[in-house]
């Protein structure tokens, strides 16, 4: 390869190595953990917490224990938890939504 071409096309090589998984990861946009917590959870949950019913905290809930269980429990949620469907029916969602709860410490001093 002489010089004249091969620069351009190392140049190119690279552009198409930085730029495209950029464009791919577009082409297929899930909604990351925080996310869909920011969207589905976090009117009543915000920081780990329960604004509904204080007594009942996201964070170091034992719902959490298990993607499972975590499931389980948003399939049919009690009280005035909400049903959120298409959630439940979105494994890659869900899983991320799961592993973003998990990462919610309770503030300390909050009523376990
Ligand atoms: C409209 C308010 C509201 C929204 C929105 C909401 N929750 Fe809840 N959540 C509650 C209430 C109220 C409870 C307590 C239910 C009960 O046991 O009576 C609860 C309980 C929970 C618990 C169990 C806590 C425990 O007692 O151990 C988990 C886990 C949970 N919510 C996760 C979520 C997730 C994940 C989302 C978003 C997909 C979400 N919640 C959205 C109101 C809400």
């Amino acid at each position: 390869m002489n010089v004249k071409f091969g620069l351009p096309l190392a140049a190119a090589a690279l552009f198409l190595v930085a730029f495209l998984p950029c464009t791919a990861k577009g082409a297929a946009k899930k909604a990351t953990g925080a996310e869909a917590f920011k969207m589905y959870c976090a009117s009543c949950h915000a920081g780990g917490g329960n604004k509904v019913a204080p007594n009942h905290p996201l964070a170091g809930s034992s719902q959490l224990d298990s993607i499972v269980r975590f499931k389980d429990y948003l399939s049919s949620p009690p009280g005035h938890m909400p049903y959120y469907e298409s959630l439940v029916k979105d494994k890659a969602t869900l899983e991320a939504l799961y592993k973003y709860c998990k990462t919610l410490k309770k503030a300390p001093g909050e009523p376990a």
